[in-house]
């Protein structure tokens, strides 16, 4: 079986990540990982037929596959997949791999009790199927645009930074290897337990990525703000100030309605025929 090992100090082969989910996020993490000279395996509910284009596009270090044949190539997998869904994620194929969690809870049309109740992160509960795996979140504070937009190389002033938790330091350091090679600083938030810091509400959820589209903003004035308008990067130390000065929220679960219209219309164009 492949996976991500700890080659000498603070080093970790990263040569494939297995990605499942290929929507707005999934599709964007493959992009920066092939332009990083990473090979991404693909997969999604409807399988590789569905992936033709993108994988042409992608170019010969992406592939399609099945969920199996995205998880049994990857030194870490990348789980990009409506939260609902997650008990879906096969746990018997991926005990004894490293799993980027990137799922936030947004409770529409259904609610899960101990989200509502606090009792845990949504990470925890993806943590608790996948037994034998070792779960990180990260990359579920940005969106999309705004992922692919600010990722730059290392050292670069432009550089933001996102936070990661998990409760396996091996695995979080791996994830974190691979973030920094595509285009990322980030800080840890903790293990898994503490990961309510970066969901859904929070300070450091969407806002420090995104840049502001002014209200009535013609749309393709909108489009062309909210797509290509870089904000102040946010720097390791500002995250971690934003990570500690913040209360667990009450309700839990994020908003569409406090997104930017445009945001949520995107969604729509992408998702179309789809769902
Ligand atoms: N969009 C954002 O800006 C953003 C930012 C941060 C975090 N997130 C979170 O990241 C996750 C993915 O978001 P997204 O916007 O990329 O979602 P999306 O565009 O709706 O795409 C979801 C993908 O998951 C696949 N999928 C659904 N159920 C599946 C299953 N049971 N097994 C395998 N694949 C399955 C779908 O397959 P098909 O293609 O075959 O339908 C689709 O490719 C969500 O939990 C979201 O909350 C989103």
């Amino acid at each position: 079986m492949s996976q991500a090992k700890n080659t000498s100090e603070n080093s970790y082969q990263i040569s494939t990540v297995g990605i499942i989910g290929t929507g707005q996020i999934g599709t964007t993490l493959a992009r920066l990982s092939v332009r990083a000279g990473i090979n991404v395996v693909l997969s999604n509910s409807r399988g590789p037929e569905s992936l033709r284009s993108l994988i042409a596009e992608l170019g010969p270090l992406a592939k399609a596959g099945s969920i199996s044949e995205a998880i049994e190539a990857a030194d870490i997998v990348v789980a990009t997949i409506p939260l609902p869904n997650y008990q879906s994620l096969p746990a018997g194929e991926l005990a004894g791999k490293t799993v980027i969690d990137t799922m936030n809870y947004y409770p529409i049309g259904y609610n899960i009790e101990d989200l509502d109740n606090n009792k845990f992160t949504s990470s925890e509960l993806v943590q608790q199927h996948l037994i034998g795996a070792e779960v990180v979140k990260a990359f579920n504070n940005i969106p999309y645009p705004h992922i692919a937009l600010h990722a730059r190389p290392q050292n670069d002033p432009g550089r933001t930074t996102i936070p990661i938790a998990g409760d396996d330091e091996e695995a979080k350091g791996a994830v974190e290897q691979f973030i920094n090679t595509i285009g990322y600083d980030t800080v840890d938030a903790g293990p898994l337990a503490e990961s309510w810091r970066f969901e859904p509400m929070t300070p450091i959820y969407y806002w420090p990525y995104a840049p502001v589209v002014p209200e009535g903003t013609p749309d393709a004035e909108a489009r062309r703000i909210y797509q290509t308008t870089f904000v102040d990067p946010l720097r390791p130390a500002a995250a971690q100030t934003l990570l500690k000065e913040t209360d667990r929220k009450v309700p839990v679960g994020g908003r569409l309605d406090i997104l930017p219209p445009i945001h949520l219309k995107l969604y729509e164009e992408f998702t179309k025929g789809r769902y």
